[in-house]
């Protein structure tokens, strides 16, 4: 079977459904489950390498993982984060880095901040599909003071939607919306020709994300730290409670997202 592009994807009029997967056995079981994007995350640097947050990801780490998902669901549109510090500075080398990951295997890369148009739209004109990140952005967790949703007063979600626009004009081809509340998301995917997908951001986006740890109820924050102490976020759902297995638990957040009874309104701000 040949890989379904992008832009087949949304014209099915399908909520898109993405999951983070980091190696070829989850990948394999994400395709089998019906996952239509699978997201290689920095959120590995949490997940995966124990870290507070994921400004220490590199390059060869998201090199390495983009491979490993692209061995396992080698149908399945990828879409891989650039990591902290590999595209701000300079375009150019933007655009090295992002040929990296596409040679890795990725079909998409995903970059952080809204004041990152020239970068888009560099990388855009070159051939190099590129998603805006915007709302809460992991990377710049430190500049925003912790784990806190964005766009709530009336200058942050003009920012934001701004940004979208912007970003959109510049040529992305997908916005990810974090931690920002659900009308605000809808409101942009409205304006916006651009699709969208949410991750703490309401029904609304084209499509949804969320970290298969989470979905899967696993993840009880950084390594060395009491288990008992995290409490996973408001927009995580554990889909493996009352499921029979992993590939079932994944389809059912498949089907959720389809149908849009995920994420619900307690998911959402
Ligand atoms: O790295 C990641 O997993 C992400 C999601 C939180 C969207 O960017």
């Amino acid at each position: 079977m040949r890989k379904q592009t992008l832009d087949q994807l949304v014209a099915s009029g399908e909520k898109i459904a993405m999951l983070t997967c980091y190696d070829a056995t989850f990948a394999k079981v994400c395709a089998a489950a019906g996952v239509d994007m699978l997201l290689v995350g920095d959120s590995l640097g949490m997940v995966l390498q124990g870290a507070e947050n994921t400004l220490q990801v590199t390059m060869q780490d998201m090199i390495y993982h983009t491979r490993c998902v692209a061995a396992g669901a080698p149908e399945t549109l990828i879409m891989t984060d650039m990591p902290f510090g590999s595209y701000e500075h300079d375009k150019e080398d933007a655009c090295r880095n992002a040929q990296a990951l596409l040679d890795a295997g990725a079909d998409i890369v995903k970059i952080e901040g809204g004041g990152l148009v020239e970068t888009t739209r560099y990388l855009a004109e070159r051939g190099i599909p590129v998603c805006a990140h915007l709302g809460f952005t992991p990377q710049s967790v430190q500049q925003l003071g912790g784990y806190k949703i964005q766009g709530k007063t009336e200058e942050s979600a003009r920012k934001i939607t701004q940004d979208a626009i912007d970003m959109s004009a510049a040529g992305a081809c997908m916005i990810l919306f974090e931690m920002m509340p659900a009308a605000l998301a809808g409101h942009i995917t409205e304006t916006i020709k651009t699709p969208t997908i949410g991750i703490g951001a309401g029904v609304d986006c084209s499509g949804q994300v969320l970290v298969i740890q989470d979905l899967l109820g696993i993840y009880t924050g950084v390594a060395g730290k009491n288990p008992a102490d995290y409490k996973a976020p408001r927009f995580a759902r554990n889909f493996l409670a009352g499921s029979d297995s992993i590939q079932q638990a994944i389809a059912d957040y498949v089907q959720a997202v389809k149908k849009k009874t995920f994420p619900a309104a307690e998911h959402s701000y």
